[in-house]
């Protein structure tokens, strides 16, 4: 792994800004801190003006977070590892990480099964992106081959791409399924869903693009782990219809708000609602819904699921050309995109191969997103990436087994060389969930001053 560089003068303005803000969170000025901590007021000063020395920083934070409730985490900034907002991890920098691991064979043995390789992350986002070679080879497609060995799941989501004759294994309820995969195909599964991966030929490279990621449970985890199961597991919903489901969130905003399905009643009455919600299995009708949520003073869209996820705890896609699509337009074909596995459960996610066709080098806003990108090229051809920066445009080139992470709402575009005209630059790309979702959206969208929340410039008073 390449060594974080060292803390800039920007950064060291933007912690003291974020100390700052917790300041004012926690009502106090720099002088009343500084009296409480025992600090001299010209040395936090430094510290929230981004002056100080960074062994004074870490030592401020120190006292300060074992003086007042605040956590050590939201005081300090993830550092950043990317240079103009992007993070390159070469060929030769993952074939160095590789780590080859063995797995028992059905003769009672052990032999490799996969060789894992690291592939461009950045601290900024907790997704962790491998290339992994499937070492051992069946030659059927049974799900049951004693030679296939299946993990327990794990806690992060997973998309995965597929290059080669790779054998896909899952287990859905006790069931175990194989699906013969190539190149192009992809799938997604959910966590704690046991599954495997082989190779159907000892002659050609099989092996797969796999990018976990942890969504909000996995922000919330701290949390759910000082909790407890017994306390966490009150937040979980019956996720078997989704009627079942709205009845738990109405028990949950209710016991919330600290009412009773009696209480919220009379409410809906006296407010001519049609709703009632004494009958713990109603189904309701949108309608219904907004009364409901009306009363409880919150949105409906709080009180609705979309369908119930059992269908869904694998998807696996094979290549289809029919669901590719010129972009920007049927009539300029810059690219082909082609969407790969992703489900309903995870808006934020988003999965896709980019065959880039076009020659034409100058920059283009193509792409814009709100996700984390994540890049892979597993084509012979070179692909040319340029991308804009405080204003800047920027360039660089990702060689097949090359990756790339791109910072979320930087405005990027991909060609081919000139040289390499009618050939076609084949990129894995996954839009990786950022804590920046829909709900931050909507919530940053109401405040009035955005540029005091990107860096608090004012004491609270
Ligand atoms: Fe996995």
């Amino acid at each position: 792994m390449a060594k974080i560089t060292e803390i800039t003068q920007g950064e060291r303005v933007a912690q003291g800004a974020l100390i700052l803000s917790e300041l004012n969170d926690l009502k106090r000025t720099i002088g009343s801190c500084s009296k409480e901590l025992g600090w001299e007021q010209a040395e936090v000063e430094a510290v929230v003006e981004g002056r100080a020395e960074d062994d004074t920083v870490t030592r401020f934070i120190d006292d300060f977070t074992g003086f007042y409730p605040v956590r050590r985490t939201s005081l300090t900034l993830p550092r950043t590892d990317c240079t103009n907002g992007v993070r390159k991890l070469d060929l030769e920098a993952s074939v160095a990480s590789a780590r080859v691991f063995e797995r028992p064979t059905a003769d009672g043995g052990k032999s490799p099964y996969y060789e894992y390789r690291d592939t461009a992350m950045s601290v900024l986002s907790d997704y962790r992106p491998e290339w992994i070679e499937q070492l051992r080879v069946v030659d059927d497609n049974d799900p049951n081959n004693p030679d296939v060995i299946y993990n327990n799941g794990h806690f992060m989501h997973q998309v995965t791409f597929f290059v080669g004759p790779v054998n896909f294994y899952y287990e859905v309820d006790g069931v175990r399924y194989c699906e013969e995969m190539t190149t192009g195909g992809s799938n997604y599964i959910t966590p704690f869903c046991p599954h495997s991966f082989t190779s159907r030929d000892a002659s050609e490279q099989a092996y797969i693009v796999a990018v976990t990621f942890g969504n909000n449970a996995k922000r919330a985890l701290g949390e759910l782990v000082t909790l407890g199961e017994a306390r966490s597991e009150r937040y979980l919903v019956d996720r078997s219809s989704k009627t079942a489901a709205t009845q738990d969130l109405i028990d949950y905003h209710l016991g919330n708000a600290r009412l009773t399905r009696e209480l919220l009643d009379q409410r809906l009455a006296a407010a001519g609602a049609s709703a009632r919600v004494c009958d713990s299995e109603a189904e309701y009708s949108q309608e219904q819904i907004a009364e409901i949520a009306a009363a409880l003073n919150i949105r409906p869209a709080d009180l609705m699921v979309v369908d119930a996820p059992s269908a869904e705890k694998v998807i696996v896609k094979k290549t289809d050309p029919a669901e590719a699509y010129a972009y920007p337009s049927p009539s300029n074909s810059a690219y082909r995109i082609w969407p790969l596995a992703t489900t309903r459960q995870l808006p934020g996610v988003t999965f896709h191969r980019i065959s880039v066709n076009s020659a034409d080098s100058d920059f283009r806003p193509d792409f814009t997103t709100g996700t984390h990108t994540y890049l892979f090229n597993y084509s012979e051809t070179d692909c040319h990436v340029a991308w804009e920066y405080g204003g800047e445009v920027f360039r660089d080139t990702l060689r097949k087994g090359d990756s790339l992470y791109i910072q979320p709402q930087t405005p990027h575009s991909f060609h081919i060389a000139e040289s390499d005209s009618g050939a076609v630059a084949e990129l894995v790309c996954v839009g990786v969930p950022s804590a920046i979702d829909q709900e931050v959206q909507l919530e940053l969208s109401n405040m009035g001053d955005f540029s005091r929340v990107i860096q608090e410039s004012k004491c609270w008073f």
